[in-house]
Order: structure tokens, then sequence, then C-alpha cells
């Protein structure tokens, strides 16, 4: 055992390059833009609760993603939150681009109309939140959005939705069952 492992006991030195592995918080999203020709939807894991209402969702969006410049120019979005049974369709829309592809088509997503934003929720996730950017100012340097949601929906007989994590390189955790702890909080 060399000196640095007995001193940090069990653990090993991690890379720098797999952090994103231990804090990336998921549930992994769609988030769907509107395009002229047709929607876009990208998987996105990237995201962070900044205030509770009303909500503001600050997310990154690399600026390869055709999304990023969707939302440059619509200033409008929904995060849409799958779970477990349509895996492959988010990985699917993790991995091709609506450049060149109806996302909607090809992985057999429904778009439904929004309420108050022009991109579209999808019926196949359980829970939407229809967003207008906040902020962009951070859009240029990080790829970061500010995004207030405007509008939510959710299924109200989804109880405990297996939402999926995404731990790095095509792993993902699901979740599973809810644990009540109120009364132990302060
Ligand atoms: C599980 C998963 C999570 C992802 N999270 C993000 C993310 O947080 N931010 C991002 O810019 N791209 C993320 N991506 C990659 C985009 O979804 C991917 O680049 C997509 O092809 C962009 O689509 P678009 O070009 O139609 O916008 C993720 C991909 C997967 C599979």
């Amino acid at each position: 055992m060399t000196r640095e492992t007995k001193k940090q006991g069990k653990k090993k030195n991690l890379p720098l390059g797999k952090v994103y592995q231990l804090l990336e918080p998921g549930p992994v999203v769609l988030l769907t833009t509107e395009d002229e020709k047709h929607p876009d939807v990208m998987a996105m894991s990237w995201h962070m609760m900044m205030e509770f209402e009303p909500p503001l969702i600050a997310c990154i969006v690399s600026n390869r993603d055709h999304t990023y410049g969707l939302l440059k120019k619509h200033k409008e979005c929904v995060i849409n939150i799958p779970t477990a049974e349509i895996a492959k369709q988010v990985v699917g829309c993790g991995n091709t681009t609506g450049r060149r592809v109806d996302k909607f088509r090809k992985f057999g997503l429904t778009p439904l109309p929004a309420e108050k934003v022009g991109a579209p929720l999808v019926a196949e996730c359980y829970a939407a939140i229809e967003c207008r950017v906040a902020d962009a100012r951070w859009s240029e340097k990080y790829c970061l959005f500010v995004l207030e949601g405007v509008k939510a929906w959710i299924d109200p007989a989804v109880k405990d939705p297996r939402t999926l994590h995404h731990r790095g390189n095509g792993r993902f955790m699901v979740s599973g069952e809810s644990i009540r702890l109120r009364s132990r909080m302060k």
C-alpha cells in the first residue's frame, strides 16, 4: 500500500475528468426547443435548481448542440422528465442531432402543445416544465442558461417515477422507492 492510499483509507485517486460522474445530479431530462422545420429534443443531465418560486434552473447546453442555437434564438424550451421505460429513446436523443434528424419521428416520441411556450411537451414523459430563458449572460463563456419555469405539468398517476441518473459512460442509476423523513428534518 502506498503512503497516499494509506492516508486516504480505502479511497483511490479519481481522475479529475471523472468528477462529473460523482456530482451529476440527474434526473436526465429531455429538453425540447422549437424550430421552423420540426421541434428538437436533446438529453440533458447537467442542471441545477437555483430558486423555489418562480423556479430557476441553471443548465449547460453545449454550443455544439443544435439546441444551443434554438435556445439563443427563441429563448424558450421545455424540460421533460422521462422514466426508465423510455431510456433507449433518451439515449438516442442524446446521440443524434436535430440538425439532420427529426428525433420525435425517429424515436417515436409524441409532441404535445405547451401552454406558454412554443417548444412542445413530450407525451411519454411523466412531468414537464415550460421555461423561458431568464439569463443567458454566461451562455458564451460556459454554455450556461438560467431558465425560469413558467408552467409545470405532472401525471399524478406516477407515484414513484423511475427516473434515470447518468453515471457516465452509458451507465445509469434508476431511482426507486421514496422514503419520508420529514419529522426528522428541521
Ligand atoms: C445521458 C446524456 C446526458 C447528456 N447531458 C447533456 C448536458 O447536460 N448538456 C449538453 O450540452 N449535452 C448533453 N448531452 C448530449 C446531447 O444530448 C447531445 O449532444 C445531443 O445530440 C444534442 O442534440 P441537438 O444537436 O439536437 O441539440 C447528454 C447526452 C446524454 C446521452
